[in-house]
């Protein structure tokens, strides 16, 4: 029974002392575990903080305009088409960029990169009744319809790397190599659904029984 005392003493005295001090507001600075005597520069760093100011430069500001004729990472213009998905006047191009080749294995790339990131909500056949739909995901707009059928690859292209309204850019997931990929098999995909009897090869018409 003593025990049964004891322990209760010490969960109240831990629970006030680590609780008991929310909020307040200390006046002496915290304990340094790594002092600066003992490790020089490595806490305590001169390094500039954004929208902060900075005493090396004669404008007084920390941060800089870019360096002229310099290009941020990932914005290099020199393949618009493929890595924007943008013809060079900055309108969304049409067809695949000409590095990229259209063929079964891309198609497969594309239907495997498409079933982990797009298919939780657009559905595995582009209809938007993805599993998301059933926990109340309810905007995922099919891609079987006339504005999406002809929208330029390009601005799939936009809409996979920057993302659209409550869709989330898929940019960090899908290289633009990937990116293609997927729109193949985005395009494949609206083909399946407006096939007819004309796209059946010959070889297999009579199996059908057509002619
Ligand atoms: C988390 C759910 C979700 C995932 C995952 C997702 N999307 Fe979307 N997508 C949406 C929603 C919601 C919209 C509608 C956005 C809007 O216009 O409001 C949309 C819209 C679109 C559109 C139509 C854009 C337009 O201009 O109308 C395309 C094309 C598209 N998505 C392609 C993809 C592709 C390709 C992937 C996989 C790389 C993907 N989506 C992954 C939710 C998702």
């Amino acid at each position: 029974m003593r025990h049964v005392y004891l322990v209760t003493l010490f969960v109240v005295v831990l629970a006030v002392s680590i609780l008991g001090f929310r909020g307040t507001k200390f006046t002496s600075a915290p304990m340094d575990v790594f002092p600066e005597w003992a490790f020089p520069g490595m806490k305590h760093q001169p390094k500039p903080y954004s929208q902060g100011t900075s005493a090396f430069f004669a404008d007084g500001r920390a941060d800089r305009v870019p360096v002229a004729g310099t290009v941020q990472r990932g914005m290099l213009r020199e393949n618009d088409h493929l890595n924007h998905g943008k013809n060079a006047d900055g309108s969304f191009a049409r067809g695949f960029p000409s590095d990229v080749t259209v063929d079964f294995k891309l198609l497969e790339r594309g239907q495997d990169r498409y079933t982990i990131y797009c298919a939780p909500c657009h559905g595995n056949v582009g209809d938007g009744n993805g599993i998301t739909k059933k926990y109340g995901m309810g905007a995922t707009p099919s891609y079987h319809d006339d504005r999406l059928r002809k929208m330029p690859e390009g601005e799939l292209f936009n809409t996979i790397t920057l993302g659209k309204n409550t869709m989330f850019p898929y940019a960090d997931k899908l290289v633009p190599a990937d990116r293609w990929a997927v729109i193949a098999y985005v395009r494949a995909l609206q083909r399946a659904q407006t096939g007819s009897t004309a796209d059946v090869p010959g070889a297999h018409k009579s199996e059908l029984g057509l002619k």
